[in-house]
Parts: structure tokens; sequence; C-alpha cells
């Protein structure tokens, strides 16, 4: 009883689009490379047919909402937005208005760019840049440029995300409005994407720090080198005392549908217990990066499998990705301890799992608590094979050995068990734990 049927690319199984979203920024706009070095091609799910919610469960936890008794130290936002699950609950997406037009666009704190695909845009494969029908792209609508749009001469948009697709365009500034604020904001209109989308978003809203925007100076993309750094959606919101400098953001695990909210200023109207665990943004020290502040990252004390204790380390907080992404023995370790163990796919990139194994007790220590990932988190639905038998992966993947290139990732897989504060003001991620509640999810 499956909401959606889904196809994998992979040698027993049948082609594909929509990725796994991984769209943590990469360090330096350089397509081919990133390309190349993720397989992104490998990691590709498609989305081909929807089926009916019959006989499902299709409570979600949105209806929940009364008053918390709590007060808590956080206020409670009067400024929300709703989140949409994608692709089984793969991507969480909100609407955006541009000028007078709304789109849902993918909710990303892993990068920091605001754009939309213009009409018209070029689509290209993302393996090797060929030419490929709009269509290919999968975007939903796409923006018609309107009156309030104005473009800023001499600069383009060039960026890479961690799953290998790559866009180019160039920059202006709209009146953009999310979460029932309205700002004036320099955007990005893309007019070239190897892009592997939903058929539902048109874009992205990008929620982390400036250092990680991407314009460049000068009009061609292929000669970007000149970084020109300013101010994401959500700084210009604050910095014009339009919001609190912090945003939060319940992420549920509902696998379509309506799945949480985006939270500008306070918390998200959800029922939870305000018990929050905080710790420090750190700057990135990965290589590459600008050395300060750019991603949510922060210090990861222990993971912990079952009764044992395995290593921590520095993690980004990126709602853009779907899975976490830990050091190599960490997923090792967690991957065997499924019942029976995930057996990494390299056609995949990631680990397939029996739908109805048992995972692993999960939790992730972060300053002295620990927060636990509810075993339905741990078990994806990624497809169906050619046989229509469902196919499921693991929540945790491979995320490389060398801490100081790979950026390990704490993704919607984490996420769905928290209501995490982005406290951009006090420079603090704060976490409270919402483990239980209900949802259309069926693993
Ligand atoms: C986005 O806007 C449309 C139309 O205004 C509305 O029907 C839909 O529920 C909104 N989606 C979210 C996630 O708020
Ligand atoms: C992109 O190019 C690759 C390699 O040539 C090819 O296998 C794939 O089918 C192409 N994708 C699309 C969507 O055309
Ligand atoms: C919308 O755009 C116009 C310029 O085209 C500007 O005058 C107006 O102030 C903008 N609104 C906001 C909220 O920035
Ligand atoms: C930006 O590009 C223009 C040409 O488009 C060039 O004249 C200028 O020197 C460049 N600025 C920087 C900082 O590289
Ligand atoms: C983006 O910029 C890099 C240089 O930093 C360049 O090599 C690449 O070709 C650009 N991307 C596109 C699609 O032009
Ligand atoms: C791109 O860079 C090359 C070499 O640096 C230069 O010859 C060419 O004129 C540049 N093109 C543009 C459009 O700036
Ligand atoms: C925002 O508020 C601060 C402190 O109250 C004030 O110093 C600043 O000028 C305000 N900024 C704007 C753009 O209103």
């Amino acid at each position: 009883m499956l909401l959606l049927s889904l196809l994998l690319l992979a040698s027993d199984l049948v082609s594909a689009r929509g990725a796994i979203g991984k769209r943590s920024v990469v360090s330096s706009p350089s397509p081919f490379q990133a390309a190349s070095s993720l397989t992104p091609s490998s990691h590709v799910l498609s989305l081909t047919s929807q089926k009916s919610a019959k006989g499902y469960n299709a409570r979600s936890a949105a209806h929940l909402l009364h008053h918390r008794s709590s007060p808590g130290n956080v206020p409670i936002s009067t400024h929300s937005t709703g989140l949409l699950s994608l692709i089984e609950g793969e991507e969480f997406a909100t609407n955006i208005t541009f000028g007078t037009q709304t789109f849902e666009v993918i909710v990303d704190t892993g990068s920091s760019d605001t754009w939309l695909a213009e009409s018209g845009f070029q689509c290209v494969n993302i393996t090797n840049a060929a030419p490929l029908s709009e269509a290919d792209c999968y975007f939903g609508p796409t923006f018609d440029v309107d009156e309030t749009f104005s473009q800023i001469p001499g600069e383009n948009f060039n960026i890479t995300y961690g799953d290998g697709e790559f866009l180019t365009g160039i920059m202006g500034y709209e009146n953009v409005t999310l979460a029932g604020i309205e700002v004036r904001q320099e955007v990005a209109l893309v007019n070239y994407a190897a892009w592997e989308g939903d058929s539902t978003t048109s874009g992205l809203v990008g929620l982390a720090y400036p250092s990680l925007t991407s314009a460049y100076n000068g009009t061609n993309p292929s000669n970007d080198t000149v970084q020109e750094v300013y101010s994401p959606i959500f700084k210009t919101m604050y910095t014009q005392n339009l919001t609190a400098p912090l945003f939060s953001l319940a992420i549920l695990r509902d696998v379509s549908g309506p799945s949480g909210y985006l939270a500008l200023g306070g918390t998200p109207p959800v029922d939870f217990v305000e018990d929050f665990t905080s710790t420090p943004i750190l700057i990135t020290t990965i290589t590459g990066y600008p050395k300060t502040y750019g991603f949510y990252t922060i210090k990861v004390d222990s993971i912990e499998l079952g009764k044992s204790s395995l290593a921590g380390g520095t993690y980004i907080v990126d709602s853009g990705t779907t899975l976490n992404y830990v050091p190599t023995p960490v997923a090792n370790a967690i991957n065997r301890a499924f019942s029976p163990p995930a057996v990494y796919n390299e056609d995949e990139g990631a680990n397939v799992v029996d739908c109805k194994a048992k995972a692993p007790t999960l939790g992730i220590k972060i300053a002295g608590t620990v927060f636990y990932i509810n075993p339905l988190d741990m078990i994806l639905l990624a497809g169906t094979d050619a046989k229509g038998n469902d196919i499921c992966i693991s929540g945790v993947v491979d995320g490389g050995n060398d801490p100081s290139e790979d950026v390990y990732i704490l993704g919607d897989v984490f996420q769905k068990n928290v209501v995490s504060v982005f406290d951009i003001g006090a420079t603090e991620m704060k976490f409270a734990a919402r483990e239980y509640y209900p949802s259309n999810d069926p693993y």
C-alpha cells in the first residue's frame, strides 16, 4: 500500500530521474568535477506514477496544533509557512512569491541563494551538459520576468550542489514574499540548468550565511572567479527588523502532503516540549570553504548506536539533504546493524535495505543530549524494481573518510526528529526532541 511508485536507476532496475537531494552548495563552482566525484546519476530515483492514498493512514501532524503550555525562551513565530513533502519525504518545499507569481521552492539550509528557473531556460544533461528539453529538468512552473524584477548588470549566478546539479543565470532584485514577509531581495533567475527536479518545485530558497552566496563578477559564468557576496533573503529580513534573527524548522516524516513548517522569528506551530539543547554554530573549516560562518555547522559529541558510542565530529544541519552523511566507519557500523544489514549499492549511492528490516537504535549526541532517530526514518522507500517490489534505502550513508575535505550532514532523516532553531543572532543551534507524532510514513 504505497503512495508512490518510483523506479531506481540501477542494473536490475529501470531508469529514472529525481535525486536524493543533497543540496548543500559545493565550495567552488566546478560542476564537472563535482559531478564525477559524486556520481550524481547514480543515486537517482524516479517518480513515475502517483497512486491514491487509499488504505493509507493519512493523518498529519499538522492537525495537532494546540497552544503549548510551556512558554520556553523562544517565542512562537508569527510568520510561519507550511512545508510540503515531495518524493516520499526526500524533499521539503514551501511557497514563495516573486512579484505577484507564487511558486513552490525547496527549503535549503545548506546553501544561501534564492532562485527560480526562468521561462525559456536551457536544461542540460547533468553528466555531459548536452542540451535537453525543458521538461527533462522536471521543474514546476517557470518564472516570467516581470516589471518589479531589475537585473544587476555585470553579475552572474553559478552554483553546484552536492549531488552534482549545477545552474547558472542572472542576478537581480525582486519583491519576494516568504512566510508573509516581503522584502526587495537579490535573487537569481536560472537560464541554464542541470537539474533533477520533482515536477513541483521551481527553484530553491537558501537559508545559510552570506559567504555561501553564488553571485560572481562578469557576465560569463565560465569565467567566474570573483564572488560578489550578498545578503541572503533571511538576512535581508532581519537586518530590516522584519523578524528576529532566528528561524526554525519542524520537518515532519510525512511522505506526502503538508509536512511541517518553516517559521521565521520564532518556533513553528507544532506541539512539542520546548526543552531546547543549544550548541554553537561553528565556522566551517572544510578545505575550499570560506573561513567564516557559512553552513549551520555544529559539533556532534558522539553517535550512539545501540549500546555503543561511535565517534562524533563536525556536521552541517542541512534541510536540503535527505540522508545523514556520516564518516565511513560510522556509516559501516550503522548499516551493518540493520537486521538484515543494509548493503551499499554503488549505482544508487545509498545502502539498500529490506523494507521490513529492523533498524538499529540510533542517537545523535549534541551538547550532552542524545536525540534519537525514530526507526521509521531509518528506512526510506526509494522506489520499486522492475517486478514491482518496493526498494528501500538506509537513512545513513557514507559521507567519506576525510574530515578536512568531507562535509558530514545531519539531513532530513535527523531533522524529522527535532524542532531545529537556527539562531543566527545568538550564533547557536537549538534542538528540541520531537521523535513521536502521527504521520503517513508506511515504513
Ligand atoms: C501554496 O499556495 C497555494 C496557493 O496559494 C496553496 O494552495 C498551498 O497550500 C500553499 N502551499 C503551502 C505548502 O503552503
Ligand atoms: C545524459 O547523458 C548520459 C551519458 O551520455 C546518458 O546516459 C543519459 O541518458 C543522458 N540523460 C538524459 C536525461 O538524456
Ligand atoms: C517592490 O518593488 C518596487 C520597485 O519595483 C519598490 O518600489 C517597492 O518598494 C518594492 N516593495 C518592497 C516591499 O520592497
Ligand atoms: C568585474 O568585471 C568587470 C568587467 O565585467 C571588470 O572591469 C572588473 O574589474 C571586475 N571586477 C573585479 C573585482 O574583478
Ligand atoms: C561556473 O564557474 C566555474 C569557474 O569557477 C566554471 O568553470 C564553470 O564552467 C561555470 N559553470 C558554467 C555552467 O558555466
Ligand atoms: C574569459 O576569460 C578568457 C581568458 O581569461 C578571456 O580571454 C575571455 O575574454 C573571457 N571572456 C569573457 C566573456 O569575459
Ligand atoms: C533595527 O533595530 C535596531 C535596534 O532596535 C536599530 O538599531 C536599527 O536601526 C533598526 N534597523 C532598521 C533598518 O530599522
